[in-house]
């Protein structure tokens, strides 16, 4: 059984069609990256399998589970947004332990959890820390965190690395292959570049306007 099976999957925005009977499956524990030019959808995908976006037609099946009445918050899928989509004004700490704060775990376990979260990214002794004073490259880490906080069956990272210098990205990949490692989650990684894809993914999707063109192995797609 696939993790994530979408099959027809077609998702209009402002009456525009920009997915258009869209199929794509990915593997328990694997992680797949999601290659395309700017404007064919790969935010719009990644949001909709998060439950963020309505669709007009197909089906997204997770664990098997047709996910078409079942609401964002409850689906195990986390999305690391494009745009990040911290809360600026409040700390690290808030910021990753909000998901747990939604799940209703209590203060002393979520702040167990964050400083668990924290050496993981490698960020230990700045949970006071707020937002606007962090580099770009701690904000990923910051937002991977937040992510990973809830404990995702599904985590879906939309470029994570685009904004930061080729020595980060170098970071920022072996941070999420280690933490891939230790959380086991199923990942689907948007992304521009093909050497993000040749060193993170398992298998690559390639897509179109609206459509995935072919999958297969990261030396065959981008070699
Ligand atoms: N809120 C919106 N309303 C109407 N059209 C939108 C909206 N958001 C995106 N679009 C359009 O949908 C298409 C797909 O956008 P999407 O953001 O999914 O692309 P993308 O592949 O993630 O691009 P990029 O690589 O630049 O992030 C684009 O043509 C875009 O202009
Ligand atoms: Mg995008």
């Amino acid at each position: 059984m696939m993790k994530l099976e979408i099959e027809g999957l077609c998702v209009s925005l402002q009456g525009s069609p920009v997915l258009d009977r869209l199929d794509l499956g990915a593997r328990e524990g694997e992680i797949l990256a999601l290659l395309g030019p700017s404007g064919c959808g790969k935010s719009t995908l990644l949001k909709t399998i998060a439950g963020l976006l309505p669709t007009v037609a197909g089906s997204i099946r997770i664990d098997g589970v047709d996910m078409s009445s079942v609401p964002a918050h409850r689906r195990g899928a986390v999305i690391v947004f494009q745009e990040l989509r911290l809360f600026p004004h409040r700390n690290v700490a808030d910021n990753i332990a909000f998901p747990l704060k939604m799940q209703g775990v209590d203060k002393k376990n979520r702040r167990l959890r964050v400083e668990e979260l924290l050496e993981q990214i490698q960020m230990t002794g700045m949970a006071d820390r707020r937002i606007s004073q962090l580099s770009g490259g701690q904000q990923q880490r910051v937002a991977l965190a937040r992510a990973l906080a809830a404990g995702p069956r599904l985590l879906l990272l939309d470029e994570p690395f685009s904004s930061l210098d080729e020595e980060l990205r170098g970071e920022m990949r072996s941070l999420v292959l280690r933490l891939h490692r230790e959380h086991g989650m199923t990942t689907v990684l948007v992304t521009h570049d093909k050497e993000d894809a040749r060193a993170l993914a398992d298998r690559v999707a390639l897509m179109s306007a609206g459509r995935i063109l072919r999958v297969g192995a990261p030396e065959e797609l981008c070699p």
